[in-house]
């Protein structure tokens, strides 16, 4: 069932999707204190291991201490040289690739090579900037401002599902970082209605579920759209359905068959069926392109048998295969999406099915016309 009785107002002019002042406003006012996926702890398990990130343009390095997550600044403290230019890697110190210099998990410079050429130091040492970081299970999360809400703030009830479905029993198979020609609202609202189903994945999905078959709750910060899988269109994939719920029953003791889809504003979007987990985390990297950082995971059966830890990996590097095809199926159609806004002649309209979209405009728009009013005309 959908909320909405009838078809609703697109709340925001084509130009949110590309002015720069916009995507200025944005910056400052949803995502500094909000918090994006960078990892999994996989990612990071050994002491050293480190990934870096753009976060909104700050450079971010997250790494391994001893142990300890943090997440510092990637930028040296000295004369301003990236720390590393590398995406992830392991390294003994958390060192700069120009001069040398050494920091702790505090950001403190820890060693600098001839140090009889900086004396007198300074009384406050160079440091680099600490940002926060928390965990949702194996979800690596990072927030840029040192004030707002925790994770678990954030998240709400989301927070103990992912704790769950990104736990210790499960295993990333996919780790994806996509590159959008869009503004990062058009994948996110693109992700909340499944009315372009039947053109956009025609050889995947095949079929919208329709009212009939789908249910949305419209929360505050939050939105939800649950089904139920799988759709029989044909023989083949009737056979891969009772093949999927077999598997799935071994893997997990129960097959629910519901597919359940989340978004926590602005950037978080989660999906779960009884054997995917799936968090994706879309990070604008300008006013007309994005980043998806996308992580899915699957069951791992660590102890148990031979046969089913093998049929627990190939059917998670299977489900990671699709859903690759998926998003690249969505993927095809954002630089169309994103010429088309930058040349719209019309304000768009919202069909009931995609309410969501209408809930997640209804937020930016409270959250950002209030800052816009405060400006001097
Ligand atoms: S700029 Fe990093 S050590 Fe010089
Ligand atoms: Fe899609």
């Amino acid at each position: 069932m959908f909320v909405s009785r009838g078809c609703l107002p697109h709340l925001l002019e084509p130009r949110a999707y590309w002015c720069p002042e916009q995507h200025e406003l944005e910056k400052r006012k949803l995502f500094a204190s909000a918090w994006h996926l960078v990892g999994t702890t996989a990612d990071l398990a050994r002491p050293g291991d480190f990934l870096t990130c753009d976060l909104f343009g700050t450079p971010v390095q997250v790494r391994n201490f001893d142990g300890r997550l943090r997440a510092l600044s990637n930028v040296c403290a000295h004369r301003h040289s990236l720390l590393t230019d590398r995406a992830r890697g392991n390294s003994k110190a958390m060192r700069c690739q120009y001069h040398g210099w050494e920091y702790g998990p505090s950001g403190i410079t820890r060693r600098i090579p001839a140090p009889e050429n900086f004396v007198p130091m300074p009384d406050e040492r160079p440091c680099l900037p600490a940002y926060q970081l928390e965990t949702a299970g194996q979800l690596v999360f990072v927030r840029l401002s040192r004030e707002g809400p925790s994770l678990v703030e954030q998240l709400g009830p989301l927070h103990t599902l992912c704790a769950q479905r990104f736990g210790e029993r499960w295993r990333p198979f996919l780790a994806w970082e996509p590159d959008y020609e869009a503004n990062w609202k058009v994948p996110v609202e693109n992700s909340l209605e499944a009315y372009h189903v039947p053109f956009i994945h025609a050889r995947t999905f095949k079929e919208d579920p329709g009212e009939g078959r789908s249910a949305h709750w419209l929360e505050s910060g939050h939105t939800s759209f649950k089904t139920r899988l799988p759709f029989a269109h044909s023989r083949v994939d009737e056979w891969f359905q009772r093949c999927e719920s077999w598997v799935t029953r071994r893997m997990t003791g129960d097959s629910t068959g519901e597919y359940w889809q989340h978004h926590d504003f602005p950037n978080l979007l989660f999906s779960f069926t009884d054997a995917v987990s799936l968090c994706q985390c879309v990070i604008p990297t300008g006013p007309a392109t994005c980043r998806a950082v996308v992580r899915q995971f699957s069951p791992e059966k660590p102890f148990g048998a031979i046969l089913e830890t093998g049929l627990a990996r190939t059917w998670g590097k299977l489900k990671a295969a699709i859903t690759r095809q998926i998003l690249e199926e969505d993927r095809g159609i954002f630089q169309s999406i994103q010429k088309g806004l930058a040349a719209s002649p019309h304000r768009g309209l919202l069909g009931r099915c995609e309410e969501r979209i209408h809930a997640f405009q209804g937020y930016l728009e409270s959250n950002l016309s209030q800052e816009r009013s405060r400006k001097p005309p």
